[in-house]
């Protein structure tokens, strides 16, 4: 059913250039009109790619690269791939940043013939495919959100900044001012497939940084793009000018960010918006910031190998459906800040902690609810099918046992938020019994591919059904008096799709048909060993039968638009009730993980503390249960403003440091989340910033130092941790040469203490450090325990109070194999280090410092400004360009015996 030319396979010699140029003329001109795309050109059955694209697809998918045709005396390069296939090369070109037009034909090739042999099938781009606007879900990941962002700025360079996100998928729609300090951390929560951003904006050295890591999921568009009046004059268009005031106050930026992102909606799904819920504002501080460093150092999301293993998310994820497993990521994402909030979340879950019966009747109910937040969508978009019907249809027929589970004794004793869900849910019992009634028992993707209305919906398409099916009775009625009367009992009527139905008999039983001037066979075909005919009653039967059939698709077609718009026009109640569901879900969901891995619920207020009971870590924990061997150690916590505010974790290697560091970073996550946390007790003054660093930690694949990334981190947490924050710091200052990495943990303790005056846990092998502790008020030692027996050192992963007298490395180096003379040697050696002046250098230091200049920063005095030394007094008077090589080496005692003296 191709058209002519070049899609025809290939002659020997060149095709006719004159064939192919009203077609290549009508390609280049789409091509010409989305220079940033690959074009998947419509051919019939095939999506094609011509020229460059051809070469790139062809790369990338692993496809023959053929050549057809002419184009200025060059061969044309060309591949395709099959209409059928087409979604999974959508998915790997989307996943390799590709963006796609796709070109449909939008007429019949046959309406196109009428005007002409030559003429071309007109052919329209219906749709670009970008990383931000995927609706299929075979190119989305069930548990994730696929967010398209776009980011604004008004009155130029320091102006106001706004984002708005939303997902295409299932219509959800956000804004938010932006501080732009904090826009690093906004990205890595959001984590958007998609940014669209002001060319302006790419361009401002300030902004490399934070970009760098969403290079590839940038989207440039010129500045006149965020005008925020156009983007008012949008989203009133969208939403109604009454409703646009009713959602917020927004500021200028964020109608501008809003503006755009509908814009591109318009432009890649030419015109069609789906239902986009109203816009919601989130204040930037309802939410705990955690910046890109800590969210990767956490694993929250993400193992550090990138992966979704091994991440806190995957850990606690018990969800059930699509849309309470991204419903759960969003919250890990954002955790809230406003204690009430996350109480009502922490309500619902403990009403399901409460009652396991109710628990497993509303998890029994949810398994198997397909994705309706996403069918809606499509169906919205007009790219829905029979099954997103049906989809639909099995949701929101559990509605009925979901609100029996939870409000069979009435809603007036249970949590809020249930309640609230309870009445989301709404009421589609009307909707679901006519899908029910409507969809038949097997469905097809494509409503084109028709019969999936079932039998006894209407009257109209039975009876044409019927009709379709008696002619085809009929047919083989005829087939058997056809065989009879010419006494050829192999005579069959077959057909295909050129001839439609023929009768067809072997060549040696031919002249039996042929034979007689008046035979009523009319001669169709001749093959190697067959011949075909048709008679005249053949032909009016066959009429019937292909009019019936083609009747009886065009109204299921009808019939299926009348679904998808009685669809449509309650689509907010079915979002209502998607959304409900997914809370349904991650409520559930957390107490079963709750009562499956004995987490307590949290107390989380607006004091500044952060005491934690046995506190164990989620995820080694999941994997030491799973390993089957040891228990995990359970350890307090103790933090408070008023008290001990800092503690200094030392300890050697492998004895649980960095765990215990991080247990207690993932336990602020999951209380504020709304989830129970893995303790005995929790009590949680909110944390409005979460830092965590390591110390060294590789970065190689941004390309940067070690040592750099983690100064550049560390500095971050001096510049914005404030009292109310956690900071979880691990073995900062390892990167460097000891001196240098001692001085300059020392000098981020005192400043945490004195200026940040925030919660912390450092931990470190710097046990010099601990000579602090005498200084600062607010800070305490605590030390991993070891066991020594018979000269080896045995972890007890337990916290105590105190301090490691040294780091173990050398029994480390032991049991990593290195040779036993090395190891003497390195005792030896130690001894010796221990016993000189070095050992009681810290406690000096610690004596003889004044205190770090940030103790008192609004006293005035110029930092570091004191009274030059004896030995600064010294070496200024020497002239070093004046000195005999024995007067030099005297000076040098001479300063010396000043350093001793100090
Ligand atoms: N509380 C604990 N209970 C049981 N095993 C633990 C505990 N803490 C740590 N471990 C085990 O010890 C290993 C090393 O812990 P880690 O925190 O990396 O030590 P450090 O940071 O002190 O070098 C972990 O991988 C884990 O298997
Ligand atoms: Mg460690």
């Amino acid at each position: 059913m191709n058209d002519t030319s070049i899609s025809e396979p290939a002659a020997p010699a060149a095709p006719d250039l004159a064939a192919a140029t009203p077609m290549l003329a009508q390609y280049l001109e789409i091509r010409r009109a989305y220079p940033d795309c690959l074009l998947f050109y419509r051919m019939g059955d095939f999506y094609e790619l011509f020229f460059e694209d051809a070469i790139t697809a062809a790369r990338a998918l692993s496809l023959t690269l053929t050549r057809r045709g002419k184009h200025n005396g060059e061969d044309i390069p060309l591949c395709g791939v099959p209409v059928h296939a087409a979604e999974t090369y959508l998915a790997r070109l989307i996943r390799l940043g590709y963006r796609v037009a796709v070109c449909e034909q939008t007429e019949d090739p046959a309406a196109a013939k009428k005007r002409g042999a030559k003429a071309v099938v007109k052919r329209e781009v219906v749709r670009l495919i970008t990383p931000g606007t995927l609706t299929e879900d075979s190119l989305l990941d069930a548990k994730r959100h696929n967010y398209l962002a776009a980011l604004a700025e008004t009155g130029g360079s320091g102006g106001a900044m706004g984002f708005a996100w939303l997902d295409l998928s299932t219509g959800e729609f956000w804004l938010q001012p932006v501080d732009p300090q904090r826009l690093g951390s906004l990205l890595a929560r959001v984590s958007p497939g998609e940014v669209l951003v002001s060319d302006r904006f790419t361009a401002r050295p300030e902004f490399f940084e934070t970009f760098q890591p969403w290079k590839a999921a940038l989207t440039p568009l010129p500045p006149s793009r965020f005008d925020s009046e156009n983007g008012r004059r949008r989203l009133e268009a969208l939403y109604g000018v009454k409703a646009l005031d009713a959602f917020g106050a927004f500021g200028r930026a964020e109608l501008a960010a809003g503006g755009a992102l509908v814009d591109y909606v318009e432009l890649t799904q030419k015109g069609r918006v789906p239902s986009l819920s109203t816009p919601i504002r989130i204040a930037d501080a309802s939410v705990m910031e955690i910046d890109p460093a800590t969210r990767r150092n956490l694993e929250l999301a993400e193992s550090l190998a990138g992966e979704r293993t091994g991440s806190l998310l995957q850990c606690i994820d018990r969800t059930l459906t699509g849309a309470g497993a991204r419903m759960l990521a969003a919250r890990l994402a954002a955790p809230l800040t406003d204690p009430a909030a996350i109480d009502r979340r922490l309500d619902m879950v403990a009403w399901f902690v409460a009652d396991a019966r109710r628990r497993e009747t509303v998890r029994t109910a949810l398994k198997g609810v397909g994705d309706i937040e996403r069918a809606l969508s499509r169906l919205g978009l007009g790219r829905g099918g029979p099954r997103d019907l049906a989809g639909l249809r099995d949701a929101l027929g559990r509605i009925p046992d979901l609100k029996r589970a939870i409000g069979d004794g009435g809603l007036s004793g249970i949590p809020a938020g249930l309640a609230e869900a309870v009445t989301e849910l709404g009421e589609h019992g009307v909707l679901v019994e006519r899908l029910t009634r409507a969809l038949g028992a097997d469905l097809p993707l494509m409503a084109r591919d028709g019969g999936f209305i079932a039998a006894g919906y209407t009257a109209e398409l039975d009876e044409l059904r019927t009709l379709r099916d008696a002619s085809r009775k009929l047919i083989a009625e005829l087939q058997g008096r056809y065989a009879a009367d010419t006494k050829i009992p192999s005579l069959k009527i077959r057909h295909n799709n050129v001839l439609g139905y023929f009768i067809e008999v072997t060549q040696t039983h031919a002249d039996k048909i042929t034979a007689g001037a008046g035979s009523r066979f009319i001669h169709r075909q001749t093959l190697a060993g067959a011949m075909r005919f048709t008679t005249v009653e053949l032909g009016e039967l066959e009429t019937k039968i292909t009019s019936a059939a083609d009747k009886a698709l065009a109204l299921e077609l009808v019939l299926f638009e009348d679904l998808v718009k009685e669809v449509s026009a309650r689509a907010a109640a079915i979002a209502g009730a998607a959304r409900a569901i997914a809370a349904l879900d991650v409520a559930a969901a957390l107490a079963e993980l709750a009562v499956e891995r004995r987490y307590c619920r949290p107390v989380v207020d607006q004091s500044l503390e952060f005491v934690i009971t046995g506190g164990r870590h989620p995820v080694v924990e999941s994997a030491l249960a799973e390993a089957g061997g040891t228990a995990f150690i359970a350890n307090d916590c103790a933090l408070a403003a008023s008290d001990k505010r800092i503690w200094l974790l030392t300890g050697p290697n492998m004895a649980g440091k960095s765990t215990f560091l991080r247990q207690n970073a993932l336990i602020a996550v999951l209380a504020q989340l709304g989830s129970y946390v893995p303790a005995d007790a929790a009590r949680i003054g909110v944390v409005d910033r979460l830092f965590s660093r390591v110390g060294a930690a590789d970065d190689l694949a941004r390309g940067r130092s070690t040592f750099m990334v983690e100064m550049v981190e560390t500095a971050t947490i001096l510049n914005r941790a404030t009292e109310r924050s956690l900071v979880i710091l691990d073995e900062i200052g390892r990167g460097t040469a000891t001196f240098d990495g001692l001085s300059i943990a020392w000098a981020t303790v005192e400043h945490l203490h004195e200026a940040n005056r925030c919660r912390a846990l450092f931990a470190t092998h710097y046990h010099e450090l601990t000579a602090l502790a005498a200084r600062l008020a607010g800070l305490a030692c605590w030390t991993m325990r070891v066991k020594e027996w018979q000269d080896e050192v045995v972890f007890l992963h337990e916290v105590a109070p105190g301090a490691a007298d040294r780091s173990y490395g050398i029994h480390v180096a032991r049991l990593a194999g290195l040779p036993a003379a090395v190891i003497a040697r390195a005792e030896e050696v130690l001894r010796k280090l221990e016993a000189g002046e070095q050992a009681n250098a810290a406690t000096k230091l610690a004596d003889d410092l004044p205190l770090f200049s940030a103790a008192r920063p609004k006293s005035g005095g110029a930092p570091g400004a004191t009274a030059p030394s004896a030995i600064e007094t010294a070496l200024r008077e020497v002239n070093p360009d004046e000195l005999t090589p024995k007067a030099a080496l005297e000076a040098l005692y001479r300063l010396r015996g000043l350093l001793a003296r100090k």
